[in-house]
């Protein structure tokens, strides 16, 4: 055997030892260590060096399992009429040029105006729905556009998709390829690669990668966690019925209870377009999801039919993408890494300063060492940065041709670059690790992550006093927060008594948050909001939590034996039982915790608080719900009992009333919650 040969021999054992044990953990514990990703890279290694040294395959391996439940791909499926794309129009100019050409076409001279129709061009994922006289029989991504891949498990399990169309005045026909996109509103977006990153796992670059990749979740009950959503906007083949104009598929597939934009404008002629394009120039930022441009489609599927598609796109719609450029070409100058709050070392790159889009970004995040290696960004390097809603800027390519050849690889340091300890990768985990938890930096992220809004709430202290304080040696660790007073924070730049005052009364009107506050704010791994609502659901105290065994953790929902050992392994850390005593030295006792809910009366009903509340956090609105039994989500759909409306209630209001869910005000809400106490 040449030596070559038998390094891929022993590579192969070990990727098929570890696809082994992240298939066991993702199908039979349910609890993944790695994002999908990461598993793909491995699968993709392990299949690359079976075609290479096709002895290597035995039939064991991971690569030759059919039917047993791990499909790494799903069956291909034609589309009955292609996926086509769009082409772009970069301005206004190239927009009225798309409609002379189509004037030429039809031979159709003078100014006679169209009718468009203009809608927001939503960034996610495409995707293509079969129903059958209305009922959802198969879904498909678009793939190569003339075929796609079966994912209709995964499609149930998305919420906003109706299983079974609406009876309306437009009865589902025999068969419709209903087409739109799936997407994700930042929030949920975050929420997911908050998810990620805690369980060491690689984060999503953007909300579209994130969607595409939770469509091919090979696990649909992993595809309904995340919460995605949807809007339809497009039709493929159908049979039994005809529609006339876009306008009216749209109106019909609202009736079929299907999701559609409400951003939608019916415009005569290329001046009103345009005039749409420019108004959501503007409130594209107002919105909680990416567009990347407008699409304008020509209204009447007469003359749609009559121009027809060239190639690969329509020649009835055109996507403008008239917009400030989100990208912009600039220089990796360094490339640092940031330490997290559970020690998790960060690339940052740092940029010279460029303008996007109309926000300066000197700083983009390179996510891990894996994520350099695959887009090869080199310090020195030109690269190309984007901006997308909230998200943190990104490298998203380097411009290969302006290389010099003076770029420098960046490689991971084998220390922590704050206090020099020791970094540890484990084996196929994306992120390395400084394992110090005395680290300043972990400190000061652990202090940062404890005063968040979603942890101990503490308004005032910014990250830039906490930066002080810690430095300073001042606090060391969060219990210290509440030994603070006017005295220590004054001398702080961008300190004013006022704000020290109202600093200090935040602090101590935190003591009492609630317990699943705490559990969160202590920063367990792996353990999320969701899981310390959990935690204190099923144990009430932080002693009970402390106290309890790793069998009992992980009887807990939403507790996985991996969570479970890392909370153990928490509270038997010296260092974090210094910190539980300390901060119950400090008078921090978490409000007493209802263990089960305090009534059911809101069992099997959904609310949606949505607007701003004037008595309750939104949080605790939520909470209150929860505790009688009942859900609380962040979206209306039919399944929605009610529908809770503060002050500026949006779109979230337009649609419980175009359902038919009940509205009702927030002093509503409590009377509702303190009438049913009473009775
Ligand atoms: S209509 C013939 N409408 O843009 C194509 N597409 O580049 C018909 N997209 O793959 C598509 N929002 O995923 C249409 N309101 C919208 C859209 C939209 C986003 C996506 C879609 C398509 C891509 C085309």
């Amino acid at each position: 055997m040449t030596s070559a040969a038998a390094g891929a021999a022993a590579r192969a054992g070990e990727l098929r030892r570890l696809i082994g044990e992240h298939n066991h953990r993702y199908y039979v514990l349910d609890d993944p260590s790695v994002s999908d990703a990461a598993f793909d890279a491995l699968m993709t290694e392990l299949q690359q060096l079976e075609a290479e040294y096709p002895e290597l395959v035995v039939p064991e391996s991971p690569t030759q399992r059919v039917a047993a439940g791990v499909s790494t791909g799903f069956a291909t499926v034609a589309h009955r009429a292609p996926m086509l794309s769009l082409d772009n129009a970069f301005g206004e100019a190239p927009l009225r040029a798309w409609e002379a050409r189509n004037r030429t076409y039809l031979g159709m001279p003078g100014d006679a105006p169209f009718e468009y129709v203009a809608e927001l061009k939503i960034d996610g994922a495409s995707i293509s729905l079969h129903y059958e006289h209305g009922k959802l029989v198969r879904a498909l991504t678009r793939g190569n556009g003339e075929e796609g891949e079966e994912i209709t498990a995964n499609a149930r399990a998305i919420a906003t998709i109706p299983l079974q169309l609406l009876e309306s005045s437009v009865p589902p026909p025999e068969f419709i390829e209903v087409r739109g996109e799936v997407y994700l509103t930042f929030e949920e977006f975050a929420r997911i690669n908050a998810g990620l990153e805690e369980g060491g796992g690689k984060t999503f670059a953007n909300p579209r990668n994130a969607a595409a990749g939770s469509l091919r979740q090979r696990d649909p009950a992993l595809t309904a966690h995340r919460r995605l959503n949807t809007f339809m906007y497009t039709l493929g083949a159908v049979d039994g019925m005809a529609f006339d104009a876009q306008w009216q598929l749209l109106e019909t597939y609202r009736e079929w209870g299907l999701r559609t934009n409400p951003n939608v404008r019916l415009c005569r002629g290329i001046d009103e377009v345009l005039a749409f394009c420019d108004e959501w120039a503007v409130r594209k930022e107002s919105l909680n999801y990416d567009i990347d441009g407008v699409v304008v489609k020509v209204n009447a599927f007469a003359v749609q039919a009559e121009l027809g598609a060239a190639s690969r796109s329509p020649r009835w719609a055109i996507a403008y993408k008239g917009y400030t450029p989100n990208q912009a070409r600039t220089v990796v100058e360094e490339i640092a890494v940031q330490v997290g709050r559970l020690g998790t070392l960060t690339p940052v790159a740092h940029l010279r300063p460029v303008n996007v889009g109309g926000v300066t970004v000197s700083r983009a995040t390179l996510h891990n060492e894996d994520e350099i290696r695959r887009k090869d960004v080199r310090i020195g390097d030109t690269v190309v940065v984007q901006r997308a809603g909230e998200v943190i800027p990104e490298v998203v390519e380097v411009v290969v041709d302006a290389r010099t050849g003076a770029e420098r690889e960046f490689r991971m340091p084998e220390e922590c670059p704050v206090c020099r300890g020791e970094v540890e990768r484990a084996a196929g985990e994306a992120v390395s690790r400084c394992i110090n938890v005395s680290c300043p930096a972990q400190i000061r992220e652990r202090i940062r992550h404890f005063v968040s809004r979603n942890a101990m709430d503490i308004e005032g202290l910014g990250d830039k006093h906490i930066d002080q304080l810690v430095t300073r040696g001042i606090i060391a660790s969060a219990a210290d927060i509440y030994s603070l007073t006017l005295e220590k924070l004054g001398p702080l730049e961008r300190m004013g008594d006022r704000l020290a005052a109202s600093i200090l009364a935040a602090i101590q009107a935190g003591k009492r948050r609630p317990l699943q506050r705490l559990l969160f704010a202590v920063g367990i791994r792996h353990v999320g909001e969701g899981g310390a609502r959990a935690l204190a659901r099923a144990f009430g105290s932080l002693e009970a939590v402390r106290d309890a065994s790793e069998e009992q953790l992980a009887a807990v929902p939403d507790i996985g034996p991996t969570t479970a050992a890392s909370i153990r392994h928490f509270f038997h850390d010296p260092h974090n039982q210094q910190l539980i005593a300390a901060l119950e030295e400090a008078g921090v006792v978490p409000e007493a915790q209802q263990r089960a809910p305090e009534s059911n009366r809101f069992a099997g009903k959904t609310f949606v608080f949505t607007g701003t509340l004037q008595q309750l956090k939104r949080e605790d609105a939520e909470e209150i719900v929860r505790q009688h039994g009942g859900n609380a989500s962040g979206s209306v759909s039919k399944q929605t009992s009610c529908v809770v409306a503060g002050e500026k209630a949006g779109s979230k209001l337009d649609k419980a009333r175009s359902l038919g869910v009940e509205v009702i005000t927030e002093a509503e809400f409590l009377e509702r919650v303190q009438r049913d106490d009473a009775s």
